[in-house]
């Protein structure tokens, strides 16, 4: 499928994980890309700047929308609050999703939306595959520090949904799993438990498996996502094609690095989620990059001393 090009996109959630590479590589590709977050210090716009990015500051929880730009052809939704706090969450994530979506909408008439939501939402079954129509659920309470993420996300869905469908905006919500990428990641927190002897924390109900899908996937899949925009706002899961399961990854890490992994079995911890990614493939995207490979990738960029070889 053709790539994005020649439109004026915003990205929120620039300074994070997920959006950052993909603000970048929309730039490198003919668009006009704004990155947004609150950029509360300054000196943190220039970097974007030298890569092609104009910087916006937003704050969803405070609904500071002003710098948001006219005539934008696309915003993709990545900010995210993590906060442990419900009133500050539902601000950020739903109410702040919300507007967002308004006030774009308000100054563009050929705007489509982007909502990145999360497997999060979904009720766990035994890493059984999960569609979107499947029951949603508080996934994320156990985990240590994440106790509004589950609930904020379904909330900032609703809303967004019900916000598309009032202003007519075609709107995807996507369903992310595990993104991860040369620079960032879930296990390259478990790579540094390891180093330290810690041991990794899976669910009890083992494996405890994802589908992760590295940047490069997350990039190319964006147009395939947005083939299924509509004022209905569909949902679609959103992960790489192989299951992998923490156990699996770190196995892998201790391959590539020596560091042997220990396991801590428990129920304070996220259980296995599953995608079901059917809507995403008959959209006819597969993902590319082999989950070693991308191991093997994250490593030689963020830890290159580890590598064995
Ligand atoms: N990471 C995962 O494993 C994962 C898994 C599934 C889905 N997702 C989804 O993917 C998206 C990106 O996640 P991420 O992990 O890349 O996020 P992240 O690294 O935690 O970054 C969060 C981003 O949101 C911005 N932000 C936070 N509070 C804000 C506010 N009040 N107003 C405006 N911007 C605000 C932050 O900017 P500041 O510089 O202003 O703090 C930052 O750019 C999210 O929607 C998340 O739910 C992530």
């Amino acid at each position: 499928m053709q790539q994005i090009t020649g439109k004026k996109i915003l990205v929120t959630g620039v300074t994070g994980w997920v959006a950052g590479p993909l603000a970048e590589s929309l730039a490198t590709q003919g668009n006009t890309v704004y990155g947004a977050a609150r950029f509360k210090d300054p000196a943190q716009r220039q970097p974007w700047h030298d890569k092609g990015v104009q910087t916006v500051s937003i704050d969803l929880e405070k609904g500071k929308l002003d710098e948001v730009p006219s005539d934008l052809d696309l915003v993709l939704h990545f900010a995210v609050a993590k906060s442990s706090n419900f009133d500050e969450a539902f601000a950020s994530n739903a109410h702040g999703s919300a507007d967002l979506l308004e006030v774009a909408a308000n100054q563009s008439d050929k705007l489509s939306f982007f909502h990145c939501s999360s497997t999060a939402v979904y009720e766990p079954k035994h890493g059984e595959a999960r569609k979107e129509t499947d029951l949603l659920g508080d996934s994320h309470r156990p985990m240590p520090g994440m106790p509004t993420y589950s609930i904020s996300k379904i909330a900032g869905e609703v809303l967004v949904k019900h916000t598309a469908k009032r202003l007519g905006v075609p709107t995807v919500i996507a369903r992310l799993n595990v993104p991860y990428g040369d620079a960032y990641g879930w296990m390259s927190f478990h790579l540094m438990m390891m180093e330290r002897n810690i041991p990794v924390p899976v669910h009890v109900d083992q494996p405890t498996t994802y589908t992760p899908i590295h940047a490069d996937d997350i990039n190319r899949s964006i147009p395939y996502l947005l083939s299924y925009a509509n004022t209905g706002a569909e949902i679609v899961n959103w992960g790489g094609d192989q299951l992998v399961s923490i156990e699996d990854w770190c196995e892998e890490m201790g391959r590539l690095t020596g560091i042997v992994p220990t396991f801590n079995p428990t129920t304070a911890t996220i259980a296995s989620i599953v995608p079901d990614l059917q809507k995403l493939h008959d959209a006819g995207f597969h993902s590319s990059v082999d989950w070693r490979e991308g191991i093997r990738r994250q490593i030689s960029t963020m830890r290159p001393e580890l590598l064995k070889n």
